[in-house]
């Protein structure tokens, strides 16, 4: 049984006061409900007030991107040591706003993967086609690609704790949303993909749906077979936007 993970990604948002406010309240409410894991992933800068505030709660925290590097000359870098030293559990790797804005290639993103599962983190691998991929049909030829890079370079048994957040890249922060049948589609070939290297860790990974997840769509994905959740990111930021997603799990 695979247990539901949800993952709110702020991206650059959120000051003291609003986090300060934001976790007060999906902690008091995370408490009270379910089973369901549930990560918030601010921007570095916040990782110690996030990390302070959520003590006492079974909410864990990620970070949104790390460094490949165990320490030196990295101008603005954060490394994987330095997110331990605050007990973060998740590290999102290629999201394509660091695949498209910060040109990261699955050669990097494969090193960082690497570096994060040596640390103890559990890394959560994002992939997903564009508009123009999917109306050429490339879809799961540019996914399968984006995750044999990966599992080439690590080695399957890397994937045994990690986590694949499918986001269709015209779905993120656009108000379009996967239906629920295209994106079970797309988990399900991700999963026979992974099978192939090696059946039970395809079984037991969690493959989260990512890209417009709200409050109305989230229950219609979830009841699909191979989506264990969401990775969500406008959404994320608005506690009661987020506290029913995370019920709608359910
Ligand atoms: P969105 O972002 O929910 O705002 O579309 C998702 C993401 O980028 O992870």
């Amino acid at each position: 049984m695979r247990q539901a993970l949800i993952i709110g990604n702020w991206k650059m948002n959120g000051n003291l006061a609003e986090n300060d406010r934001l976790l007060a309240t999906i902690s008091t409410s995370y408490d009270s409900s379910n089973g369901i894991e549930i990560v918030v992933c601010p921007p570095s800068i916040y990782m110690d007030q996030v990390s302070r505030q959520l003590s006492q709660s079974k909410i864990k925290f990620g970070a949104q991107n790390v460094s490949a590097y165990k320490s030196g000359a990295f101008t603005g870098e954060v490394s994987t040591a330095m997110l331990h030293d605050f007990s973060c559990s998740y590290v999102l790797l290629g999201h394509s706003e660091r695949r498209s804005l910060h040109h990261e290639s699955d050669v990097e993103i494969a090193d960082k993967f690497s570096a994060v599962v040596q640390a103890g983190i559990t890394p959560v691998l994002c992939v997903g086609e564009t508009l123009v991929q999917r109306q050429s049909e490339e879809t799961f030829a540019v996914i399968a690609e984006q995750i044999s890079k990966v599992v080439e370079q690590v080695g399957i048994k890397a994937f045994e704790h990690a986590v694949i957040a499918y986001e269709p890249v015209w779905a993120i922060g656009t108000g379009e949303t996967a239906t629920p049948e295209q994106a079970q589609i797309v988990h399900a070939l991700i999963r026979r993909q992974l099978a192939e290297y090696d059946v039970t860790i395809a079984n037991n990974i969690r493959i989260i749906y990512g890209g417009s997840v709200n409050a109305n769509n989230a229950h219609s994905l979830f009841k699909q077979n191979d989506i264990d959740g969401g990775l969500v990111g406008g959404a994320s930021l608005n506690a009661d936007a987020f506290i029913n997603i995370c019920q709608a799990y359910n």
